[in-house]
């Protein structure tokens, strides 16, 4: 069911917003989802995914702004005149029809009497055409999840909306149901924009990622453009985890940062840097915990040169398999997070070693000081 692409599928929002008396849900958004694109919407629970999802679907009346789909303005489209469907966490199948029935009603609501090619096209895309003529109960949850996006598809949307659809199943079937969206996707060819809370899924699923912080696009780019250079301490730590070093502009160097942090230097691309880059400016220096290599301190004088370093000590070490992950104290910043993956292990990287953190200073991105180092942590974001 590929079709050409000819832009109809785009979502545009411009300036589109919402408020409930004094609270502003969603702030002016101006957000452009290329046709045939995985879009994911990803922010904690509250800021404005939903609210964003409704407006598009016409279940929601933007307080300003328009919606576009390609060239067509549907903001005052009632929901069943816009070319979208919605697939959300409680998938609400017919329980006392088959599953047949369920994608089917559709096109029987619209009066089409010969459903049978279709209906089973589309239980061969989700592949449950062994399953056609049991009850919702008799199948899982993500069997019944593809239920539900079967029957959404089947309607020939230019865009699938999809709310955190995979929100009540267990970790396990949602990973697989995840490869599934992002396949049934690439099959059919079409928009789908998916609201998340879960960055793992975002990543996994997403071409592109809208990260949402209390009702505002934080930033937008691919799973690595997000991942390897956050603009914010938001992005930095609710992708993935980052260590933030507290530290100051001291000189430049050609394309170079050098800036101070406790006693030691620390080197920094300056186009890596979204923060003010003059003399004396304060910069939250970040790195990711598996571009940190570990040496024991004896061995410090076998680290190459021209590696940004850092000495500390080992504080806590757990093993995972594929890799160790270590908690390190550093006269510069406490707890700094390390992961080093398990292909040689140095049997003296316990906790209470001493040990030089070093890695490329290429690998290194520099933030705003002037915001709160733990926006976005587990802890913030759950309080
Ligand atoms: N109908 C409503 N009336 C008042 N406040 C609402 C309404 N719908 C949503 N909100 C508020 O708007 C904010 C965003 O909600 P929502 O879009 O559902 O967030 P998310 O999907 O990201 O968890 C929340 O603080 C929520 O309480
Ligand atoms: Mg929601």
């Amino acid at each position: 069911m590929k079709t050409t692409p000819d832009n109809s599928g785009d979502v545009r929002l411009s300036g589109i917003s919402k408020t409930y008396g004094s609270f502003t849900a969603v702030h002016p958004l101006d957000l452009t989802v290329p046709e045939g694109s995985f879009f994911a919407l990803l922010g904690a629970s509250g800021c404005g995914k939903t609210t964003t999802l409704r407006m598009i679907a016409g279940l929601e009346e933007p307080t300003t702004g328009t919606v576009r789909l390609g060239d067509q303005d549907v903001t005052h489209l009632p929901p069943y005149k816009r070319p979208v469907n919605t697939v959300f966490q409680s998938y609400a199948l017919f329980p006392h029809l088959d599953i047949f029935e369920n994608v089917a009603f559709g096109l029987r609501r619209r009066g089409i009497k010969s459903v049978k090619k279709q209906v089973e096209e589309m239980l061969e895309l989700v592949q449950l055409g062994e399953q056609a003529r049991k009850k919702p109960h008799q199948l899982s949850g993500g069997q019944q999840q593809r239920v539900a996006v079967a029957r959404a598809l089947i309607n020939h949307p230019k865009v699938l909306l999809l709310d955190e659809p995979l929100g009540a199943l267990d970790l396990k079937l949602r990973r697989q149901m995840q490869l599934e969206l992002k396949r049934i996707q690439t099959e059919v060819g079409i928009t789908f924009v998916h609201v998340t809370h879960d960055q793992e899924e975002a990543m996994t699923m997403a071409d592109t990622v809208a990260v949402m912080n209390g009702g505002r696009v934080e930033q937008l780019g691919s799973p690595a453009d997000l991942y390897e250079n956050p603009q914010s301490t938001f992005v930095a730590n609710f992708l993935g985890t980052s260590n933030l070093i507290e530290a100051e502009v001291d000189t430049k160097n050609g394309d170079d940062l050098v800036l101070k942090a406790g006693g030691g230097k620390l080197v920094l691309p300056e186009a890596r840097c979204s923060a003010p880059t003059t003399a004396g400016g304060k910069v939250l220096v970040g790195i990711r915990p598996e571009k940190i290599s570990l040496t024991h301190a004896d061995d410090a004088g076998e680290i190459p040169a021209g590696r940004n370093r850092l000495t500390g000590k080992i504080a806590d070490a757990s093993f995972i398999g594929v890799s160790t992950q270590y908690v390190i104290d550093s006269p510069v910043c406490d707890e700094l997070a390390v992961y080093v993956q398990n292909v040689e292990r140095d049997g003296r990287l316990v906790p209470g070693a001493d040990v030089v953190l070093h890695w490329n200073p290429a690998h290194t991105f520099g933030l705003d000081a002037a915001q709160d180092i733990d926006a976005g942590t587990e802890e913030e974001v759950a309080a």
